[in-house]
């Protein structure tokens, strides 16, 4: 049977080193053991997906390798369909992650086989494209690619979940497709042209998100959900805008909370339920992943989501 939930992106192993401090320019600093953790942003958004029982297939490639072994049984392990996941002549790619004790981290993206997953790919699963309910793409793969399938999908009906992460430009064409755009507080002031504004109270913060989240929607999106960590996210679609609360949890580790929401933001979409909804289902699924080390590993199943 065809997958409801297509994800169109990249698959990487993480190799994640744990450091008190990050060395600036030119300093060295010494770090723990270096551990190797299936994620990548397309990949953890399907194993969200998949662990939350949703029918889910990622479209992408890994290299003939340990790495793309890896991810394999990883996706596997989620009960992700990974019979448009090609094995491609370039090694695996890998995030290279500082984690500091604080649960922050710095990410460097080597996309090898990430970076030939292209248009023609996209086209040869129209059929499963057609067939789903919702598309996620996020931007670790080559824009082109994405562009290609945001189009293929919505020219189907299929409904469009972008994840403008890491940040790219988009045309306006591409934007007005999305349903939702999602974006995080760093994305959507790019997006705006602005300064990131860290000195907002709590107080202030509802009140600018959704300005900010009103605003993003004049650029074209037909939908969007601002992410806010821990403190939650903002939607705007049709219905109006909702503040979304998160659960209040003690952070670990944040890397691929992101990839939760939109993982499981495209589950609640898929089921139909309404945009708020979904959003205020994938922040507990977000807040349940940063309690627990590394990216995929840490998703929950629907049982272990907290409340
Ligand atoms: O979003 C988190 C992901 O970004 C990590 O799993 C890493 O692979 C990088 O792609
Ligand atoms: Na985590």
């Amino acid at each position: 049977r065809r997958a409801d939930v297509v994800v169109v992106g990249s698959a990487n192993a993480d190799l994640v080193v744990t450091v008190a401090r990050r060395p600036s320019a030119g300093e060295t600093v010494l770090g723990d053991d270096v551990t190797t953790i299936p994620g990548g942003k397309g990949a953890n958004q399907a194993v969200a997906a998949g662990r939350l029982g949703a029918s889910v297939a990622l479209l992408g490639a890994v290299g003939a390798d340990q790495y793309g072994e890896l991810l394999r049984e990883s996706l596997r392990s989620a009960n992700v369909d990974t019979g448009l996941l090609r094995t491609a002549r370039r090694p695996t790619g890998n995030a290279f992650i500082t984690l500091t004790p604080d649960g922050e981290n710095t990410i460097v993206v080597s996309p090898g086989a990430n970076a030939s997953v292209l248009p023609a790919d996209v086209a040869a699963a129209s059929p499963e494209v057609a067939a789903a309910k919702v598309i996620v793409l996020s931007l670790e793969i080559p824009l082109e690619t994405v562009r290609h399938a945001v189009e293929a999908a919505s020219s189907a009906g299929v409904r469009v979940l972008l994840n403008l992460s890491p940040v790219a430009p988009l045309d306006e064409a591409t934007l007005r497709r999305l349903d939702p755009l999602v974006v995080n507080e760093h994305e959507a002031a790019w997006l705006l042209g602005e300064q990131d504004d860290p000195s907002t109270s709590d107080d202030a913060v509802a009140e600018r998100f959704i300005d900010v989240a009103r605003r993003l929607r004049e650029l074209g999106p037909r939908s969007v959900v601002v992410t806010l960590g821990p403190r939650g996210a903002v939607t705007s679609d049709e219905d109006g805008t909702t503040v979304i609360d998160a659960p209040e949890v003690r952070a670990v580790d944040s890397t691929g909370a992101g990839d939760a929401f939109a993982g499981a933001l495209a589950v609640g979409l898929a089921a139909d339920r309404s945009l708020s909804d979904a959003a205020a289902f994938a922040a507990r699924v977000a807040a349940t992943a940063v309690t627990r080390v590394g990216a995929q590993p840490s998703y929950p199943t629907s049982e272990e989501v907290i409340s």
